[in-house]
């Protein structure tokens, strides 16, 4: 055997969608250029995500493995319990990664030879440490949300958290995070920043980053060119850092079309419906604002009509991914919460709504003019990828620093943070997609074309994944 196919990287990512799907991508890169991979996944998400399974029929070398969150079988699961889930996965999961790794590398025929895992998984760093195996981390937020999370001690000690929420305190100016202080106000913070010091979460947070930076390789999903200033930050904190970004470009790059699209059904978090693109193929050029809030964010009913209302109004069609699990009661609701004619006649006239959509097939169609996004950062940079303008209106995680970011820094979309009122959203889509839509797609175009290139023969992400790829063989 040689050691391209002795190595076997077990890959595991926090059991949220938006942290599998990166790794899922980069699980089919690695199987790609021949490696063995195992895919780990807790037995909650193996359970849901079944069809995923499937891409073992094209990938002979990939194979999943499950164990379990240490959660109740009927437990939501839900942003608002994301708690429950770090805290279980950091007590029960972690006894069970280490008997499997431990079986996985000794019991085996083809031992584990290096772990990759999630970013706020420390503990599956230290556990494959202690076997000898090589580690990395796979960080699945963005650079940017890093470098704001490597500054949270001096964020603490300048006495600039908890961010209190007033308006006048939200629009200051944040000092101590280095190179940013004209650029970030408290309101751009990562969504943490919001809770109090000895809140759990934050304390998850602040550990897990101390955890991270004695770790020392990290992989990022992104670009060089996008993230010059924050990777110069960045760097010194790691002994090597690999930005494989957007990876959805890489995997267009190096695996054909044609097996890309015979994979699209169970490549996909859930099973999306089609129709939408059909609907698309009726619309005018750049005429159409896709809306999606990602795989996990809510809102409230209140919040739901005032962006239908915004939407209708705005006069643009619109075609609106509805996760039931995200927002409920869309329909049948009597009295004070019937939905409005207006809301009705508007949608049948403009709009589409589906529960789940071929995001990236969505975003790439000549329909599609506008994407108003949670800007978590899968979505930011789909979006990148296939150069569509952003308005964003950030929720949880990493997403309120993103879209500062996308606004302010690559001037590719404009942010709408802590405003959600139906004739804010009105006039935010127009200025998408009509008033501001020469400047800013200007900078989109331009940053299209560098995602492009980066992962492209000859491109920075291209050539730091055959290095990551060398890299692992090499430690065999
Ligand atoms: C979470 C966090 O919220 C986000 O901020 C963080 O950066 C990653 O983890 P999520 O909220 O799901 O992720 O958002 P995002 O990162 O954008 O990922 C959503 C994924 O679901 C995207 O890859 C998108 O293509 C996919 N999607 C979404 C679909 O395929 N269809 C849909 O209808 C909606």
């Amino acid at each position: 055997m040689d050691q391209q196919q002795q190595a076997h990287v077990l890959l595991f990512p926090f059991p949220a969608l938006g942290h599998i799907k990166p790794l899922l991508s980069l699980a089919e890169l690695l199987c790609h250029a021949g490696l063995h991979v195992t895919f780990l996944n807790t037995d909650h998400n193996h359970r849901c995500l079944t069809h995923l399974q499937r891409l073992s029929t094209h990938f002979s070398t990939l194979r999943f493995e499950s164990i379990p969150d240490g959660l109740p079988i009927d437990h939501p699961r839900n942003v608002q319990l994301i708690g429950d889930l770090m805290f279980s996965v950091k007590s029960v999961t972690k006894p069970k990664f280490r008997d499997l790794l431990a079986d996985l590398s000794t019991k085996s025929e083809r031992p584990v030879t290096c772990v990759i895992a999630d970013g706020i998984m420390s503990f599956a760093i230290d556990i494959a440490k202690e076997l000898g195996i090589q580690a990395m981390t796979f960080w699945a937020f963005s650079p940017c949300c890093l470098w704001s999370f490597l500054c949270l001690p001096e964020l603490i000690e300048e006495g600039q958290l908890p961010v209190r929420g007033e308006a006048d305190d939200m629009d200051r100016m944040v000092k101590g995070v280095s190179g940013m202080e004209s650029l970030l106000r408290r309101q751009d913070l990562p969504n943490i920043c919001r809770r109090q010091l000895d809140d759990p979460i934050f304390q998850f947070y602040v550990e897990e980053i101390k955890a991270i930076t004695q770790t020392s390789v990290l992989i990022l999903n992104s670009f060089d060119h996008l993230e010059a200033l924050t990777l110069s930050y960045i760097t010194p904190f790691f002994s090597r850092i690999y930005t494989i970004g957007p990876l959805t470009a890489l995997l267009t790059s190096r695996i054909t079309h044609d097996v890309l699209q015979s994979l699209s059904s169970f490549n996909n978090l859930w099973e999306a419906d089609r129709s939408c693109m059909t609907w698309l193929d009726s619309q005018p050029l750049r005429s159409v604002v896709y809306v999606s809030f990602g795989s996990t964010g809510i809102m409230t009913r209140g919040q739901l009509f005032e962006f239908w209302h915004g939407l209708v109004n705005s006069g643009m069609p619109f075609l609106w991914v509805v996760r039931r699990d995200g927002i409920g009661h869309i329909a049948g609701v009597e009295g004070e919460h019937a939905i409005p004619e207006e809301l009705h006649e508007g949608t049948k006239e403009r709009g589409f709504l589906v529960d789940w959509a071929p995001q990236e097939e969505v975003l790439a169609h000549q329909a599609v003019g506008g994407f108003l996004t949670h800007s978590g950062w899968n979505s930011t940079l789909e979006g990148i990828v296939a150069g569509v303008p952003m308005l964003c209106w950030p929720t949880i995680a990493d997403q309120q620093i993103n879209s500062r970011w996308v606004s302010e820094v690559w001037r590719i979309g404009l942010d709408m943070k802590d405003t959600c009122d139906r004739s804010t959203i009105e006039m935010m889509i127009r200025a998408m997609m009509k008033e501001r839509r020469e400047e800013i797609i200007m900078s989109m175009d331009r940053i299209a074309k560098l995602a492009y290139d980066s992962a492209n023969q000859g491109g920075s992400s291209y050539h730091n994944l055959d290095k990551l790829i060398k890299d692992i063989i090499k430690k065999i």
